[in-house]
């Protein structure tokens, strides 16, 4: 199977990359990137007798037919990814985010090529406790500019599905995780960061009891092994997380490697009052099993990074 992944070089796609592949073989891909945040670094020492193909393109503006002619599918990845900082650049992540993926769909459809599609449970803002696909739209309620433009987004997937487009649109909880191309702007990595480096774990003021969706990155990538071989191409929106969690459930966990964490709340334009857990019982229902957990990411990232402030 040739598989394309646009943003193949970021925090989830140079995991995939190399995991995917290690699963079958057989797998082509097709990685593109514009190198928007300049991770090289992850196309190094990839796995070896697996074919690979980098093009280094613009997903917003390129000429993507020819490239999506033979794929079978596309994981489109790309994005300006920081929510919290998309307060200060809104109108360039929605240009980006938006035209990205108005060009690969466009592309996908003219190519007769199915996408898996990225969108964050961070477009939910509900009051209620409990929140699942099926919800009102007036519980979509996006908190950052970010998150707003991937509302945007899936309208137009599901505006473009209703004209022949074959896709499954993915609403991925926060990752957690290690890969080559990790970042730390997301709350699981950077709390972690932030204690083996011995900095104050930094909480928004209101976010210390609020539940919100995690994903583990393992857990990510047997959701698109998963949708890839039952070729659940349905136009179908699912959440996807392994656990709901407080960033007190978090910090706890952090404290079982590093005992003597320091905490510091500080304001962002992102907080609010809400919390609720995100349910995923939607896409478990199709036979995927979570098997990834807190406790395994957070001792994972620790273990990469230790290293680096040994006393
Ligand atoms: N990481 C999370 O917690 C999370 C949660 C929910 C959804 N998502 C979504 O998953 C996708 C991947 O996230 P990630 O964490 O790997 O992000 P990331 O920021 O680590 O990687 C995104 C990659 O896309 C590339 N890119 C950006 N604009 C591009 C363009 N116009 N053309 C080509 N490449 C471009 C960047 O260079 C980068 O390598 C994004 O759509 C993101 O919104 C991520």
């Amino acid at each position: 199977m040739k598989i394309a992944i646009t943003g193949a070089l970021g925090h989830i796609g140079s995991y995939i990359i190399r995991n995917m592949a290690l699963k079958d073989s057989k797998h082509e891909f097709l990685l593109i990137d514009n190198f928007l945040t300049q991770r090289y670094v992850s196309l190094f020492n990839l796995p070896k007798n697996i074919k690979y193909k980098f093009l280094e393109l613009d997903v917003s503006h390129s000429n993507l037919n020819n490239l999506f002619n033979d794929i079978d599918v596309i994981i489109h990845l790309a994005a300006i990814t920081d929510a919290a900082n998309s307060f200060n650049n809104a109108e360039e992540v929605e240009r980006n985010n938006l035209l990205s993926t108005k060009n690969v769909a466009e592309t996908a459809l003219n190519t007769n090529t199915k996408i898996i599609f990225l969108s964050s449970t961070s477009v939910y803002g509900t009051q209620k406790d409990v929140v699942d696909e099926d919800c009102l739209k007036e519980e979509l309620k996006p908190q950052s500019p970010y998150a707003e433009t991937k509302l945007k987004e899936e309208e137009l997937i599901k505006n473009m599905g209703n004209n022949g487009l074959s896709y499954v649109c993915c609403r991925f909880g926060t990752i957690f995780g290690t890969s080559n191309g990790m970042r730390f702007h997301t709350a699981v990595n950077k709390f972690c960061w932030q204690a083996v480096m011995g900095q104050e774990i930094s909480v928004w003021e209101t976010a210390y009891d609020q539940s919100r969706p995690y994903l583990d990155l393992f857990d990510a990538s047997k959701a698109f092994e998963h949708i890839i071989e039952n070729n659940m191409f349905k136009n179908e929106t699912y959440n996807i997380l392994t656990q709901n969690a407080t960033v007190r459930n978090v910090i706890d966990v952090i404290k079982n490697y590093i005992p003597n964490v320091k905490i510091a709340f500080v304001k962002n334009k992102i907080m609010n009052q809400l919390s609720y857990e995100v349910l995923s019982s939607k896409f478990e229902k199709t036979g995927f099993k979570f098997k990834g957990s807190l406790s395994r990411g957070i001792s994972e990232t620790i273990q990469i990074i230790n290293s680096s402030n040994r006393n």
